[in-house]
């Protein structure tokens, strides 16, 4: 018989890999509705509900039209990266093709970044996007340390000294803004401070930007790029900026053209590069300034709309609330309602909302227990302010509960 221990010889970098945290929620909730005939409003979503822009879908189909249906160029179509440079430019940004790799989503531009320094120390802000510590980090075998932000006078901050301590035993430092999960939008004053303290200590930025068109109240995202670092790494998306999830698109941008060439490599070696379609469906967003600005004003208008309805139901049992400055969620602190006989913080939060008909994801996969997540993205107005309601009824019968509801943990299990 052959020796069948092939288990033992799988890489930890596949088999430490997490199913994440999302998907098993929704699953669960998929299944929860299937049996009991339930509505349960899907907070815990991180994908826009929205149609992507017609001018964005034309592009894509005319280009398969033209046969445009053969190998891409690797690290990008030409009419990419020309799209990208001009794009960049609105901002003031100067930027030449070949700082540009186009690349499968910001999933692919943070793996392919942080695997370009396999093994090497990141250090980052938490709370964090579960994907980093439950599959990036274990896929190209990087260290994580953090750094809190923790609010003081309604704003989220950190603590300069301590980012400038922690930045000596660093090798990267991950920024992301606007911040899943808080809806931080990083200020020009706080990014010139990372930026600085990043180049002072030698350690190499990687800035994920996925978010970068929807802020609020009229904000401006400011992009890493900006600062003009050569050891910067910038992730962009297509993902929310277009309502386009599954094109699986988006690009990285360094001015460091020898990181911007490894990353080509290492798109090459994996995938030989984003399908061609997709590459001129990005570059037509980008182009037809005119139709994105409209398509960009649409989207923050409607995401702040559903922002400020979860704001109005939930202050009642949140007072000194503070709304998200950019992306969409809401990141709640529940550690006043939880009882202290609970062991699993997580499970009881995503039980007692789910007993409400509203599916969240508690915060323990952030690096924060006792906090959920809710995320605007997939509920249309009506939904949303719906779902804040069911929040509220949720939060006043754990509070009146109080222990009587410690039983809650394990039932759905995590
Ligand atoms: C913080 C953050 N970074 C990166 C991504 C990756 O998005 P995509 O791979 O769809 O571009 C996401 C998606 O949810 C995200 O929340």
């Amino acid at each position: 018989m052959p020796d069948n221990k092939i288990t033992e010889k799988f890489h930890p970098s596949f088999t430490k890999l997490g199913l994440s945290s999302i998907v098993a929620i929704s699953e669960q909730v998929r299944d929860l509705e299937a049996a009991t005939g339930r509505k349960i409003i899907p907070f815990q979503r991180g994908d826009l509900n929205l149609e992507a822009p017609e001018y964005v879908k034309d592009a894509a189909k005319k280009a398969i039209d033209a046969n445009r249906t053969r190998y891409p160029r690797s690290g990008g179509e030409p009419g990419f990266k020309e799209a990208v440079v001009k794009y960049h430019k609105e901002s003031g940004v100067e930027l030449v093709p070949e700082n540009i790799v186009c690349l499968h989503g910001g999933q692919e531009g943070l793996q392919l970044s942080f695997s370009l320094f396999r093994g090497k120390r990141v250090l980052g802000f938490s709370p964090y996007w579960p994907c980093l510590t439950g599959n990036i980090f274990p896929y190209s075998e990087n260290a994580f340390e953090t750094v809190p932000l923790e609010e003081k006078n309604g704003k989220l901050s950190f603590d300069p000294a301590e980012l400038k301590r922690k930045l000596k035993d660093a090798d990267l430092l991950y920024v992301n803004t606007p911040h899943n999960p808080t809806g931080k939008v990083f200020d020009r004053a706080e990014l010139r401070l990372i930026d600085e303290a990043a180049r002072k200590a030698g350690v190499v930025i990687v800035s994920d930007e996925p978010y970068d068109k929807i802020v609020y109240d009229g904000r401006e995202h400011i992009s890493m790029l900006e600062f003009g670092n050569e050891n910067t790494i910038v992730v962009f998306s297509a993902s929310k900026s277009y309502a386009v999830t599954g094109f699986r698109a988006g690009y990285a941008v360094s001015r460091n053209t020898e990181i911007a060439a490894l990353l080509t490599r290492a798109n090459y070696s994996q995938t030989a590069g984003v399908a061609t379609p997709i590459q001129d469906a990005c570059a037509a967003a980008l182009n037809d300034r005119a139709r994105r600005e409209e398509w960009v004003a649409f989207l923050k208008d409607t995401m702040q709309r559903r922002r400020d309805a979860l704001y109005t139901g939930l202050a009642e049992v949140f007072p000194g609330l503070v709304k998200p400055q950019g992306a969409f969620y809401y990141f709640l602190d529940m550690r006043g309602i939880i009882p202290p006989a609970v062991k699993n913080r997580d499970e009881y939060l995503l039980n007692l909302f789910l007993d409400s008909d509203v599916a969240i994801v508690p915060g323990a996969s952030f690096g924060k227990e006792g906090f959920i997540r809710v995320s605007f993205s997939g509920t249309g107005l009506e939904e949303t302010a719906e779902g804040a309601r069911r929040i509220v009824r949720a939060v006043k019968k754990a509070k009146a509960d109080g222990a009587a509801r410690t039983a809650l943990a394990g039932r759905v299990s995590l």
